[in-house]
């Protein structure tokens, strides 16, 4: 699809539009070998090569990252007091306008996946696609059968609002077990409350996959990297 060239700089989140401007009216810019000046022109990203400064400028039309998320951070893209997801993302990315698809607790850590794909994140996030999401749930009482059946067979929570069926498996037992659990909604504080209406409580939090993407165990907490198309896919995967 054409686009102008100015616009297709500013896009990708490094320079402004003014910038972008000013790099074309500086000779900096270069389509298919030739130097363009004029910022209006229309290139076709797919068809047509770009040379920015000296370098190949490459377009992505969407950005994918991983965020280990730590406490205190919340989900949204900007807040007046708060540090946000998106103030965790390197600077070069800062000007996409890039959201959390979908939001985890304050208190809760792990994987957010940060993109500037609308689309991709309605389709994740959305219950009727099955997309699951898994948590590690450290709970505050030890987990009695019932309370896990409860869970399983989809939980009705203290308001009234009901719960899809859950899958759970217990990874540590004891007067605090961790309990892995997962989901294919997204309600307030969901994990939490399922736990509260079966009558026991979560005292730590954190979300391990997306789809079938795992958490990169290299990430540390407040870190965030790209992720390739392979992965992107395996997000996807119901
Ligand atoms: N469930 C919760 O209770 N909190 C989260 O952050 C995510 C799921």
């Amino acid at each position: 699809m054409q686009q102008r060239l100015d616009k297709l700089i500013s896009s990708q989140g490094s320079y402004t539009r003014k910038q972008a401007q000013q790099l074309i009216k500086d000779g900096l810019v270069k389509v298919d070998g030739i130097t363009v000046r004029d910022r209006g022109f229309h290139i076709d990203p797919e068809v047509n090569s770009v040379i920015l400064d000296g370098k190949e400028f490459a377009v992505e039309k969407f950005v994918y990252l991983m965020l280990n998320k730590p406490k205190g951070v919340v989900s949204a893209t900007n807040d007046r007091s708060q540090k946000t997801v998106v103030d965790l993302v390197p600077d070069e990315l800062k000007k996409r306008n890039l959201f959390p698809a979908g939001r985890l607790d304050m208190t809760t850590t792990g994987f957010v996946l940060i993109t500037d794909d609308g689309d991709f994140a309605h389709r994740i996030l959305s219950p009727k696609n099955h997309i699951e999401k898994t948590y590690e749930a450290r709970l505050a009482e030890s987990v009695t059968e019932e309370q896990l059946r409860m869970v399983a067979d989809g939980i009705v929570l203290k308001d009234g609002t009901e719960c899809l069926p859950a899958k759970f498996k217990i990874l540590e037992g004891g007067d605090n077990p961790l309990v892995e659990i997962k989901i294919c909604e997204g309600k307030y504080h969901q994990i939490k409350r399922m736990f509260a209406a079966a009558g026991n409580g979560v005292i730590e939090l954190k979300r391990t996959k997306m789809g079938n993407l795992s958490l990169d165990e290299n990430l540390a907490e407040g870190e965030c990297r790209r992720l390739n198309e392979a992965e992107v896919a395996l997000i996807a995967e119901a």
